[in-house]
């Protein structure tokens, strides 16, 4: 019996298909490969890694170890909107610790983790390289500087409508 993922997927596995097509003669395609596949479907599940084997004969256990090792790939999918709080060192002296706890009251969800209505993933970053702004969050694109944790319920309204 087909998978319900990949049958819901069809066009994205065809179009990851051909990228692999387009780039099997090469040498290391697994890192450009992966990253291709993150960006048709958003992140990497089970179902894409081992079609990925199917298509290039690398072994599962190859590319789950390469998945797992690097944090730019994410086997779990995201929400719609990525919150990320800074916690590099500006950021925490100033509370970004209590606006991280406030997005997570208000969310009901841990850090790392993403929303039931899949609306929101909650994320700690690093320096985001604007710490005159400090504590930092951002949405998707968006930057908010010298948060509060007061700010925080009416900044997620904008994202909920
Ligand atoms: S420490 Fe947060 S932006 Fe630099």
């Amino acid at each position: 019996m087909q998978n319900e993922f990949v049958e819901s997927r069809k066009s994205e596995f065809a179009e990851l298909k051909s990228y692999i097509d387009s780039v099997k003669s090469s040498q290391g395609i697994l890192m450009q490969t992966l990253q291709k596949a993150q960006d048709i479907f958003g992140y990497l599940p089970l179902e894409v890694q081992q079609f990925i084997s199917k298509e290039t004969n690398i072994p599962l256990a190859d590319i789950y170890g390469v998945v797992t090792f690097y944090t730019q790939f994410t086997v779990e999918e995201k929400g719609k909107h990525k919150i990320g709080v800074c916690l590099g060192t500006a950021c925490y002296v100033k509370g970004s610790q209590e606006i991280m706890d406030k997005l997570s009251e208000e969310l009901n969800v841990k850090v790392g983790t993403t929303t039931e209505d899949r609306m929101f993933t909650l994320e700690a970053t690093r320096c985001l390289g604007c710490c005159g702004l400090a504590p930092v969050m951002m949405i998707d694109d968006d930057v908010y500087g010298k948060m509060e944790p007061k700010r925080v319920h009416e900044i997620l309204k904008k994202y909920r409508n």
